[in-house]
Formats: C-alpha cells, sequence, structure tokens
C-alpha cells in the first residue's frame, strides 16, 4: 500500500550511468508539471582527470561508494524517510554497464525492502525532459528536441512521454565527443568540452575556417568526425611555435563550427516538422555559445526556446526522477510490484522498446 495520498506521488530518481551520481526526488500529482523536492549530486571529474577520460571499473566503484550518502541526503533535504517514497526510478541504460548496475542495484533493493514500484528510464529521456525541471516555462507537446550529449546527437519529434520519432544524428562522433576530442588536441583536461568553451572567450571564431560537414545536406543528420582531422593538421600547420592566442582562436572557431552546425540543423528540423517548439537537451545544452545563438535564431524565426539551467544540463538524478514522474503521470509504467528484474541496457536505442 503506498502510505501518501496516491493523488500525490513521490519519485526517487537515481542516475550512475556514467561519471555522475545523481540523487533526487520529486513530487507529482495526476496532472502539472511535476516538482523537485530534493537533489544531491556527486560529480567524478577530479577522479577521472589523471586519465583523461572516464575509467569505467572506477566509475563503478565510485558509485558504490556515493549512492547511499547521496540518498541519505536527499531523504534529509525533504524531510521524508525511506518509507515516504511511493516509487524509484533509476538509469537503465544506454550507459557503463558497470555503472548503470549500481543504480539499477540500490534501486531494485530499495524497492523490495519497501514494496514499491521499481521503473527503469532511459537516459536520454531524463535529458529531454530536463526542462521541465524548473526555471523557465515548461514546453508543450509535440516538440522538437536537440539532445547533444557526450555519447549522442540527435534531432527528435517529441509528440508525447514516450513518443520519440528521431529525424537525424550524428553519423560518427556525438557533438560532445567534438568538444572533448578537439580539447584533447589543444591540450585542455577532461572533461573538455567546458574547458574549450572557457578558452574559446578568449578567441576569434572567425580566424581559421573549419567545416561543416552535412550542413547542406538536405537531411537533418550531422558529422563531427572531420573536425578533430581539420583541427589537427591546422595545429600542425601552426607547429610548436603556437601561441596561446592561436590556440583560443583554434577554440573558438571549433566551438562556432559546432554550434552552427547544431543550430542550422535545428532549425532546419523544426520548419519540416512545422513546429514552433524546440527543446536542447543533455550536457552541451550548458554551452554558452550554442544557448545564445539558439535564443538569438528563437526570436530571429520566432520558435520557443526550452533548455533546462546549465547544471540540469548535464546528468542528474533529478531528470531521471522527473521522467518516472511524468511516465506514472500517463499511466506509462504498468508495474506497480517491485521490481527484482536488476536489469540494465548499456546500448539501447531511445524509442525502442
Ligand atoms: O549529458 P552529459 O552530461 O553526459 C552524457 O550523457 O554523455 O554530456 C557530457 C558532454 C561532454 O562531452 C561534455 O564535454 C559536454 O557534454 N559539455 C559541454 C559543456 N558542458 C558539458 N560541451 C560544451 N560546452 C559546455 N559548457
Ligand atoms: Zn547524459
Amino acid at each position: 500500500m503506498l502510505r501518501t495520498d496516491p493523488a500525490r506521488v513521490r519519485i526517487l530518481g537515481i542516475e550512475s550511468s556514467c561519471d555522475e551520481t545523481g540523487v533526487a526526488l520529486v513530487e507529482a500529482s495526476a496532472d502539472g508539471t511535476p516538482t523537485v523536492v530534493a537533489q544531491a549530486l556527486h560529480s567524478q571529474v577530479e577522479l577521472h582527470r589523471e586519465y583523461g577520460g572516464v575509467v569505467p571499473e572506477l566509475a563503478s566503484r565510485d558509485h558504490i561508494a556515493r549512492v547511499l550518502p547521496l540518498l541519505n541526503e536527499v531523504l534529509a533535504q525533504a524531510s521524508i524517510t525511506p518509507g515516504d517514497i511511493d516509487r524509484i526510478a533509476y538509469t537503465r541504460g544506454p550507459g557503463l554497464a558497470g555503472a548503470l548496475l549500481v543504480g539499477a542495484g540500490v534501486a531494485c533493493a530499495l524497492g523490495a525492502a519497501l514494496d514499491r514500484p521499481v521503473v527503469g528510464i532511459h537516459h536520454l529521456e531524463g535529458h529531454l525532459l530536463s526542462p521541465f525541471l524548473g526555471g523557465e516555462a515548461p514546453p508543450a507537446f509535440p516538440f522538437i528536441a536537440l539532445l547533444v550529449s557526450g555519447g549522442h546527437t540527435q534531432l527528435m519529434e517529441v509528440s508525447e512521454v514516450g513518443q520519440y520519432a528521431l529525424l537525424g544524428e550524428s553519423i560518427d562522433d556525438a557533438a560532445g565527443e567534438a568538444f572533448d576530442k578537439t580539447a584533447k588536441l589543444l591540450g585542455l583536461g577532461y572533461p573538455g568540452g567546458p574547458a574549450l568553451a572557457v578558452l574559446a572567450e578568449r578567441g576569434d571564431a572567425s580566424r581559421f575556417s573549419l567545416p561543416r560537414p552535412l550542413l547542406h545536406s538536405g537531411d537533418l543528420n550531422f558529422s563531427f568526425a572531420g573536425l578533430k582531422t581539420a583541427v589537427m593538421t591546422t595545429l600542425a600547420r601552426l607547429g610548436p611555435s603556437a601561441t596561446e592566442q592561436d590556440r583560443a582562436d583554434m577554440a573558438a572557431s571549433a566551438q562556432a563550427a559546432i554550434v552552427d552546425v547544431l543550430a542550422r540543423k535545428s532549425l532546419a528540423a523544426l520548419r519540416q516538422a512545422k513546429s514552433d517548439r524546440l527543446v536542447v537537451a543533455g550536457g552541451v545544452a550548458a554551452n554558452g555559445m550554442l544557448r545564445h545563438t539558439l535564443a538569438e535564431m528563437s526570436s530571429a524565426h520566432r520558435f520557443s526556446l526550452h533548455v533546462a539551467p546549465p547544471r540540469l544540463c548535464t546528468d542528474n538524478g533529478a531528470m531521471i526522477a522527473m521522467a518516472g514522474a511524468m511516465r506514472w503521470q500517463r499511466g506509462l509504467d504498468a508495474s506497480e510490484g517491485p521490481s527484482r528484474a536488476f536489469d540494465v541496457r548499456p546500448r539501447w536505442p531511445l524509442g525502442a522498446p
């Protein structure tokens, strides 16, 4: 039996797909936008920095160490006990298998102990519902979503929660990967995206002309692998005498190339789908230049832009709890019993059953 009024439900969210451990609590009524009551997050950036990227085994171990303290922090923030939780949502995939299993294990153990339903959430669904986490007005359905993370770059037509049609995607590197790889070539540490954005602030974006592949391809696909090669050859041409200003100009030029393609393809997707609502989600949505460019485009081309505050664009538990809450509101997760399935899907296309 649910202890609280079933018209108002508390959903716990657990995220552990990569290098952030996130736990959050969201409250939802039958309708209306659910509200975030408490959230706690631990980033593993420092742990992986010396390796220049995420080390899966270290990530799993750190999730194990962090997840219960974060859960206790969330319970304390919300002034509740575990028994007050009505449903548990966790990231089922895609992501690192060992890392996902930590969140799945905790969620299923809690569900079994408390006799509460447990639901596995698609990580990208969490991202694309992040504009509902607060800040500005959430979008109405349907909308177009630009999903830009470390592993994915996709344009989706979102008719409703759970109804996603892929309009286009990267045929090689993701946008976040393009940021990270360019940053590495410039000698910037991990994670490269935010560091590249900072360096780019001091640079001249018109200094180097970098490729914008597939910009005029007529479809909504992306390609970012060539950018890395172009940056590499340009840096080689500059040689060891490259100055700090050269590096800043390269960072600004690379950022401009990525942002330009993302923005123009998003506009093309809105036109193709005859939509006037754009959601931008995923870690790269934290990028100031992308946000600024899309904001200008939204007033020039009269569409509404919905993007979460930067700290909620990268991985967090609140987006998983929110996805769990919005699925519950729509009766999408039929199972009412505690799940002991303990399952994860490291590779899982959004929209696939
Ligand atoms: O969504 P996310 O936190 O994790 C994945 O699901 O992949 O996205 C991480 C990606 C990384 O590639 C990171 O470099 C990029 O988002 N990122 C940024 C910024 N903040 C994070 N890229 C550009 N500018 C930023 N400010
Ligand atoms: Zn993510």
